[in-house]
């Protein structure tokens, strides 16, 4: 089955053709990050805007790259949501319209579950396994219990993962996204300069808070008592800068590694799939494989952990082998689909 993915829920364009949940022929993604840059942020009506200039683009592409016609597409699958109202919009009228004209099914998918399933992809992981999404919109603990079957047992209770690097590295005035920019850093600087303490939740041993952690990073750059908003009085010298990413991102990482393997032990899980565009950090990976003796760790390549159509592709594949029917014409956003 030739399933087109499209996802459009942030400030990504991406469109995949995908045989059979698996086979990748194409994955097209368009991003917009340089153009929300000089903002340091996505800002949300400028992402639809561009949305509808490079999604046709992005979609002509990826028929191309994979070489298949409309006429050989069988299924339409989409992200309905989470993300933003403007950009879902673009994405599932593009879809409607696609199944409208071509008489082939379309399918609405969450885009959260699709980056727990994405290393799916490409490894063949043994359910039951623990999951987690670091990514710059969500940071969630699963337990899979089989195919399309979860229960969520945490997730952060303020900002997710990504967010939180983005945050930092606009402290140490480095560019959006700040992910990749704080990894850069982080792998020149001491992890153990700074101690640094990531929220616990009481009473829930698999939610996340790294509001403070970020807070933390805010006082070491600043001082105590300063606020986000006022100028930094003194600079820093590059190394250290280094030393506060390092620190930052190994506690970031040691809380998330620390709860995933608990959680794993705790539910007697052997594997542990790691999805979301935290995970494309290869000090996270490494921290991983360090941290949880006799578990396997499962992660995509890195062009299925951002944003991009293929997982999209893929959810929808294994949905409609479900259900063996798709969603109506109606199919509506979800700016605040939960997962
Ligand atoms: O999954 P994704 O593409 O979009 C959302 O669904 O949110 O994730 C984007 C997030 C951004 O916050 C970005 O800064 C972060 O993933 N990110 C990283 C790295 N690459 C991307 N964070 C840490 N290290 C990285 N190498
Ligand atoms: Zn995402």
């Amino acid at each position: 089955m030739l399933v087109l993915g499209i996802e459009t829920t942030c400030d990504e364009s991406g469109c995949a053709l995908v045989v059979d949940g698996k086979i990748i022929l194409a994955n097209a993604v368009a991003s917009q990050a340089h153009l929300h840059a000089p903002f340091g942020g996505v800002v949300p009506e400028l992402a639809s805007r561009y949305q509808i200039e490079l999604l046709p683009t992005i979609f002509k592409q990826a028929l191309t790259e994979a070489q298949v016609s409309l006429k050989e597409i069988d299924l339409i699958a989409v992200a309905k949501g989470p993300g933003l109202i403007g950009s879902l919009l673009v994405g599932l009228n593009f879809a409607k319209g696609l199944s409208y004209s071509l008489k082939k099914p379309l399918i609405g998918v969450n885009h959260v579950e699709a980056h727990l399933i994405s290393a799916k992809m490409v490894h063949d992981i043994s359910l039951p396994a623990i999951g987690v999404v670091v990514s710059g919109g969500h940071t969630s603990l699963y337990l899979i219990h089989s195919n399309l079957s979860y229960t969520r047992l945490g997730e952060t209770q303020d900002d997710a993962l990504g967010e939180a690097f983005d945050k930092v590295a606009s402290l140490l005035n480095l560019p959006y996204p700040g992910g990749p920019e704080v990894e850069k850093l982080a792998s020149n600087g001491d992890p153990f300069k700074h101690r640094l303490k990531v929220g616990q939740i009481k009473g829930k041993p698999f939610d996340f808070s790294f509001s403070g952690l970020k807070t933390g990073v805010l006082y070491l750059i600043r001082g105590q008592n300063s606020s986000q908003k006022e100028q930094s009085k003194k600079e820093l010298s590059g190394s250290e800068k280094c030393d506060i990413a390092a620190s930052f991102q190994n506690a970031a990482f040691s809380d998330l590694v620390q709860k995933t393997f608990f959680a794993a032990k705790h539910y007697q899980c052997s594997n542990i799939i790691v999805g979301g565009g935290v995970s494309q950090n290869r000090a996270l990976r490494q921290l991983f494989k360090e941290k949880c003796s006799g578990i396997d760790c499962f992660f995509a390549p890195p062009e299925l952990c951002l944003d991009n159509g293929a997982m999209i592709g893929a959810l929808g594949y294994h949905l409609y082998q479900k259900r063996r029917q798709g969603d109506l014409w109606d199919l509506k956003p979800e700016p605040r689909l939960s997962f």
